[in-house]
């Protein structure tokens, strides 16, 4: 089976760009990468990748693609199989991407009507390590997402795309790998939508630090600080100024992707929060409604 490797962008269509440009390149912690079309481009600066969110202004917000990798052409040709296979309503079969960075990749829709795309062999962007105490993302961690039939999106997303269950919280959140990290990709009940978007920083005190410098930034933690249970990792959730959720994230677990069992862990506070020091919880997150943009292919 073929299977996809990792997860490269978000693109989102916001109507204050301004605004969700400064969020991102000024208190988040990315930074911009020169294009010559009229879309904002961000890096992480812990990653090759060249980067990680795509923004666009229009007054109709809304997810435009999730951008994901794989390893080789063969294997995005294989994935568009599979993707074919399982009833994939697909937008473009495998091209030469004329998107920033190019490379070799395809566009369809996930059965909740949201825009994917797989690609391999494009253009990588300049890394470095990053120092403790810069508080700023390494790259994205994961992307939770909620769906009216969360099972099912569980199922199609193993046999079409080869993601592997790590955890369920009770029967309603599903956490799903695509290589030895934990999770890149979580499911829960609800209308089709993004629940968040979360990034990793390189430990605890990174966090903290990030934490600390959205406070002073005026934006305050949604929930958190705190440490979940499925995956281990901390975490603390914030939203943007066009109320996208995103997340700070560290010392997710490192699993055998060809191995690891997974659990179900009982849902109570402490399994949600194993510290239950910090404010608020789900209940103070933005409510789940459904995306404006399912179904429809985005302009680029
Ligand atoms: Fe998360």
């Amino acid at each position: 089976m073929a299977r996809v490797s990792e997860i490269r962008f978000v693109g989102y269509a916001v109507p204050d760009l301004a605004a969700e440009r400064r969020f991102y390149a000024d208190v988040w912690g990315l930074t911009e990468v020169p294009s010559d079309d009229e879309m904002v481009y961000f890096a992480a600066e812990g990653t090759d990748e060249k980067y990680v969110v795509r923004l666009r202004e229009d007054a109709m917000q809304r997810i435009d693609v999730i951008g994901w990798a794989a390893e080789t052409r063969a294997d995005v040709d294989a994935l568009f199989e599979q993707v074919k296979a399982n009833d994939g309503k697909i937008i473009s079969e495998p091209h030469e991407l004329d998107t920033l960075g190019g490379g070799y990749g395809f566009r369809f829709f996930d059965p909740n009507g949201f825009t994917l795309q797989i690609s391999a062999d494009v253009e990588r962007g300049s890394k470095r390590e990053l120092a403790k105490g810069e508080a700023i993302p390494v790259k994205i961690s994961h992307v939770v997402m909620h769906s009216p039939d969360h099972k099912a999106l569980v199922a199609w997303y193993e046999k079409a795309l080869g993601f592997r269950v790590s955890d369920w919280l009770g029967d309603f959140m599903c956490f799903m790998r695509c290589n030895s990290w934990h999770h890149r990709l979580a499911f829960l009940p609800g209308p089709p939508c993004f629940n968040h978007v979360a990034y990793d920083v390189l430990t605890m005190d990174d966090m903290m630090r990030g934490v600390g410098r959205l406070k002073r930034n005026d934006v305050d933690i949604k929930w958190g600080p705190g440490r979940h249970t499925a995956g281990n990792n901390t975490f603390s959730y914030f939203t943007t100024p066009n109320n996208n959720v995103v997340e700070y994230t560290s010392e997710l677990e490192e699993v055998d992707d060809d191995h690891h069992q997974h659990q179900v862990h009982i849902p109570k506070p402490e399994t949600m929060d194993q510290w239950g020091s910090g404010i608020g919880g789900p209940q103070t997150m933005p409510k789940p409604s459904p995306d404006a943009g399912l179904w429809q292919a985005a302009v680029a």
